[in-house]
């Protein structure tokens, strides 16, 4: 059977028993501030759970675009290790919202598996929670799954979360012996050995985990179930890795014609490029972007990866962004986004290519240099700090390559580097604000920065402490109309004078919510005691006003001329220009 043919069996085999198809989200999730990335088919359903939301129909089946290289759920240092983990993957669930419970749960993966699909039971295993002797009792009840097959393990295995909040419950998992020597299972591989995959995973979701950590009872019961396609796809076809499947293996033999390589000369790349590109794919046409933090961090962090594979099959030029064709056509049927969006895909790919490209190969040496130069098997923070500061290796990236040679990285070393850069960033920038460093001294008590600078440029304030350094005083008001920097836009620059008090208002940053006005000027702390007049410059604040405003004109004017996918990653409004990146 075709991946297509066996993703559509599993939806008709819940369809035909009353469920209704539900598409999947997209794998940047819209609303839910706790992931990342989708990493579950249940994600999009979490407020049904909380009973936030009443369902349309009380049971669901879909096929959900799920990355996992972040969070909780994160395969990421085993992709390309092995042939069943993934960072982008597809997972096939069905749903009951309070309707159907265990008993339905348990029969109907068992009838989809080894009746429709004729998989052999003698090298199905089943795995409930320890406590769960419900689920316990009922796999021998309403299956034909041997006693001795059904596992107990503890809360690592079979109590399913899908973050450090949410909704959550013990799960029963149902693995499949892969191995060559069926004789030879023993309960022992369950969970430990890579010859026993798990399949399908049935949570019984009943509790919710707060931000306390503490579970609290959910309302009603639910059954959540979340199926890997790859794996079951290469189970049907009789493989002994995703790779091999019809999901991979137009994407292996594309980098084969690109590379002039075979594959099975050295798979690891092969592996790592494949599995890369599909999470790049989903990603990008799901609006994210690669960039320096959050989840362009982690686009940018896995293209980094696959290229430096690529280095592995010489490939010195862009070569990526011509898979994403291929990638559409395995799956553009199921998921036409890739398609639609192949010409932005291939632009954000091969642009992100050709920068890392420019220093990929002088960080090599840079790494060679420092194996060479470490005292035993561990690279100094330093070295992976430059790899990472001056050639644009992720830290990860900087791991894999030490762990294939033997090595490790001093993480610690590398976290230390990274602060005392932080720091000296911030200590360069004059009239900028490191208020831990400063010796702040108290003149009245109350609220500070009440902001004013919607309704007017002027105001008459009281200092609430103020900072002196060596070029600079820092001043916080109880009121100010001084827009301090931040989402992209400048500080407001100004006076603040009183009775000997004559100040420039240099630059105005925040710190938390306190507005901190870096002056220059004539003053003194008697003098800060009384009331002072502050102004901004109105002029250069109408201009960043229409800077402001452009951006917005201009983000919205893309959306319309280039499409829906259009990103803002950041800007920077200025007096004299905006940056829209
Ligand atoms: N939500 C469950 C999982 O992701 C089904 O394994």
């Amino acid at each position: 059977m075709q991946s297509n043919e066996i993703r559509s069996a599993f939806i008709d085999f819940f369809e035909k028993r009353g469920h209704q198809f539900i598409p999947s989200s997209p794998v940047v999730p819209i609303a839910d501030k706790t992931l990342l990335f989708a990493n579950a088919g249940m994600n999009q359903f979490k407020p049904i759970f909380l009973g936030d939301e009443t369902p349309d129909h009380p049971r669901a089946v879909n096929t959900q675009k799920c990355i996992r290289v972040s969070g909780k759920h994160n395969d990421l240092d085993v992709v390309g290790m092995d042939g069943f983990h993934h960072t982008f993957f597809e997972m096939l669930g069905n749903w009951s919202f309070g309707d159907y419970y265990k008993p339905d749960a348990i029969a109907w993966a068992w009838e989809l598996l080894t009746e429709v699909w004729g998989l052999d039971k003698d090298r199905l295993w089943a795995t409930v929670y320890t406590d769960d002797d419900e689920a316990f009792k009922l796999w021998p009840d309403v299956t034909d799954i041997s006693k001795d097959r059904v596992l107990k393990f503890g809360e690592k295995y079979n109590f399913w979360e899908m973050g450090e909040t949410g909704p959550c419950g013990p799960c029963s998992e149902i693995h499949y012996y892969i191995g060559d020597d069926p004789k030879n299972q023993s309960a022992k591989g369950v969970n430990s050995s890579d010859d026993y995959w798990e399949l399908w995973n049935l949570v019984f979701i009943q509790s919710n985990r707060n931000a306390d950590g503490k579970l609290k009872d959910l309302s009603q019961k639910h059954v959540d179930t979340g199926a890997g396609l790859e794996r079951i796809v290469s189970v049907m076809q009789n493989k002994s890795s995703n790779y091999e499947t019809d999901l991979f293996s137009p994407i292996i033999q594309s980098i084969e014609k690109i590379t002039g390589i075979n594959a099975k000369d050295n798979p690891s790349p092969f592996h790592v490029i494949s599995d890369h590109i599909r999470m790049l794919c989903f990603s990008i046409a799901d609006g994210a972007l690669p960039s320096n933090g959050g989840r362009g961090y982690v686009l940018r962090r896995l293209l980094r990866r696959a290229s430096r594979f690529g280095r592995m099959l010489d490939q010195r030029e862009p070569f990526m962004f011509e898979l994403v064709d291929t990638v559409g056509q395995i799956m553009g049927d199921v998921f036409p986004e890739v398609v639609e969006k192949s010409a932005h895909i291939k632009k954000v790919v091969q642009a992100e290519e050709s920068m890392f490209n420019d220093t990929l190969d002088r960080g090599l040496v840079h790494f060679d240099k420092s194996l060479d130069a470490s005292s035993g098997k561990t690279i100094p923070g330093k070295d992976a700090f430059k790899l990472y500061d001056t050639y644009g290796f992720p830290l990860d990236l900087t791991m894999l390559m030490a762990r294939e040679r033997g090595y490790s990285v001093d993480e610690k070393g590398f976290e230390t580097e990274m602060a005392a850069q932080k720091k000296r960033a911030k200590a360069s920038g004059k009239f900028t604000a490191d208020s831990g460093s400063l010796d702040w001294v108290n003149l009245s008590k109350g609220k500070d920065s009440k902001f004013l600078g919607y309704e007017t440029m002027e105001s008459e304030s009281k200092v609430r402490r103020f900072a002196s350094s060596k070029d600079s005083i820092h001043l916080v008001l109880d009121k100010t109309p001084f827009y301090a920097e931040s989402g992209g836009q400048i500080g407001d620059k100004g006076t603040i004078n009183g009775k000997g008090i004559t100040l420039k208002v240099e630059n105005t940053v925040k710190d938390g919510k306190s507005h901190i006005h870096i002056c220059s000027g004539k003053w003194s702390e008697s003098a800060l005691k009384s009331v002072l007049s502050s102004s901004v410059d109105g002029p250069r604040r109408q201009n960043i006003r229409k800077n402001h405003t452009a951006t917005h004109l201009l983000n919205s004017a893309l959306k319309v001329v280039l499409g829906e996918h259009c990103q803002q990653a950041g800007s920077l409004v200025h007096p004299d220009y905006l940056r829209f990146d």
